[in-house]
């Protein structure tokens, strides 16, 4: 699907599809405006008749309207005008997508982005009307035999923005929004492949993938072997009761000049079952997406590398399945980390915090500017705040309130929880240097507390996602979150 923007009126588009926007009260937006003008009152004497009244959701296709030259218009009802802000903005934009791909046209203009949205110019609203169509338009079809669905007559979306001088600005957010998405579709792909496709090792080869498609990404894979000599022993006690090898994937994305990197670290768990503290079997099918975390760094880095950011970025990705067997580390056993520190593993279902230990102490090597792991890290995070926000820790107010901005402004929320030292206290153990686990209370910031003792190093920020990167239900499957938030993080450090 290909996007692009202009400026121009309504009824003089040649096109399969014109969209335009009707408000509450049966309040006509210009472009509708327009189109009523040129047809005689037609838009105009519909909605009086009741066949629409403008609530958020409601639409209408209307075939062959006098006096234009669209074979259709297809008019979106959207709510109160001044209540339009980024929420609604998003549900608009996503139903048009679905309704203009029940037509038969092949291209459409759509007029959304002319809608006033509370607080967002031009740029914003044509981004994000790239990024809301394109998730629309997400199917994950490549693993079913009958792929109809896949039938899209839809070819070209024209956004329209309010004049010329607006055109290198709208540009500039299809350009943006493009290379979003294909960052998004990447992470999503990634995290709803089921775990006999999407190994260990098959995150090592997409990697080598993507930097074939981006040579400025440098990729180098560690093995079971390399980690054993680096001392990598609480990553390599995760791994010990699965058959697939372990591998530890590294990316260098060189943009800038010598600048202090920013390190992402994603935790890779390709299937957790728990391991000897086997997980209940409903829902146990979802733990597939423990690989969210990668994911969403081989979606970052995409987008990163489409964009050709002035940065420098890491990803450091520690990938390992979690199964229990005979070889399986055992609840009481201590395993001696990366760092030195020894660790006492009360709980083999808590295997997050242990590879992504190690690979953030591997982190230090770069001298980062800033280190933010990305992790489904706890079903207590998913208790806190549930899907609409991840979770976000950070040792530096700065970084989260970064982070926090850039969640907000792609609506990719994340919302903080506290890193005190108090919660430190639930950690300690009898036999080595701390637990893996803190008992009941605060299990999300217990999580990240322990995270907390290998990050001394570097300003470093944790995004808990377990609840923020799947949706349960009918429409169970990865959504692509954090990769808005973290890749608009790395545009406004980027510049203008
Ligand atoms: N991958 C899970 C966390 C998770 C739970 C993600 C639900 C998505 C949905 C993690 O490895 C885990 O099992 N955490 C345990 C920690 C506990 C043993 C301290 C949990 O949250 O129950
Ligand atoms: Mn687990
Ligand atoms: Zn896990």
């Amino acid at each position: 699907m290909e996007f692009n923007v202009k400026s121009g009126n309504a009824e003089k588009q040649r096109t399969g599809c014109v969209v335009v926007a009707v408000f509450e009260k049966r309040r006509l937006s210009p472009p509708a405006e327009r189109l009523d003008a040129a047809s005689k009152g037609m838009l105009g004497g519909l909605i009086r008749r009741g066949d629409l009244d403008g609530n958020l959701g409601q639409s209408l296709l209307l075939h062959n309207v006098p006096g234009t030259l669209a074979d259709r218009v297809l008019v979106m009802g959207c709510g109160r005008e001044r209540d339009m802000g980024d929420g609604p903005y998003f549900k608009v934009i996503g139903q048009a997508m679905t309704a203009l791909q029940a037509t038969g046209s092949s291209d459409a203009v759509s007029y959304l982005t002319d809608v006033p949205v509370k607080g967002r110019d031009t740029y914003w609203k044509v981004r994000q009307a790239v990024v809301r169509s394109r998730e629309a338009l997400y199917r994950f079809d490549r693993l079913k035999s009958d792929k109809t669905d896949r039938r899209r007559p839809l070819k070209r979306l024209t956004l329209s923005v309010p004049g010329r001088k607006e055109l290198a600005d709208g540009e500039r957010a299809v350009e943006h929004g493009m290379a979003l998405a294909n960052g998004i579709d990447l992470a999503k792909d990634l995290a709803n492949l089921p775990a006999n496709i999407c190994t260990p090792g098959y995150l090592a080869e997409q990697a080598g993938e993507l930097a074939k498609e981006y040579p400025v990404l440098k990729v180098q894979v560690l093995e079971q072997k390399d980690m054993e000599a680096l001392g990598m022993g609480a990553l390599l006690a995760v791994a010990r009761g699965s058959q697939e090898p372990p591998k530890f994937i590294i990316l260098e994305y060189q943009g800038a000049n010598g600048e202090r990197p920013v390190a992402l670290v994603g935790k890779g768990v390709t299937f957790d079952s728990g391991g000897i503290s086997i997980k209940p079997a409903q829902y146990m099918d979802e733990m597939k997406y423990d690989m969210s975390g990668a994911a969403t760094v081989l979606g970052v880095m995409r987008a990163v590398a489409e964009l050709a950011l002035p940065i420098d970025l890491v990803g450091l990705i520690p990938t390992t399945e979690n199964l229990p067997s005979g070889t399986a580390t055992r609840p009481g056993d201590v395993v001696t980390s990366f760092s030195g520190q020894t660790i006492e593993v009360l709980n083999t279902d808590a295997e997050g915090r242990l590879i992504l230990c190690d690979a953030l102490s591997y982190a230090a090597r770069y001298n980062p500017g800033a280190v933010i792991d990305i992790a489904t890290l706890t079903g207590a995070c998913v208790i806190a705040l549930g899907q609409h926000a991840s979770g976000l820790f950070s040792s530096q107010a700065s970084l989260a309130n970064e982070l926090l901005s850039a969640g907000r402004y792609t609506g990719d929320r994340a919302w903080e929880l506290p890193l005190w030292e108090e919660y430190q206290e639930q950690l300690k153990s009898n036999f080595a240097d701390m637990a893996n686990i803190g008992g009941r209370e605060a299990g999300a910031i217990t999580a990240a507390s322990f995270l907390a003792r290998f990050t001394k190093k570097y300003h470093w920020a944790h995004l808990d996602i377990a609840g923020t990167a799947w949706k349960t239900g009918k429409d169970k499957g990865a959504t692509g979150r954090p990769v808005p938030l973290l890749v608009q993080f790395l545009l406004e450090r980027a510049g203008p």
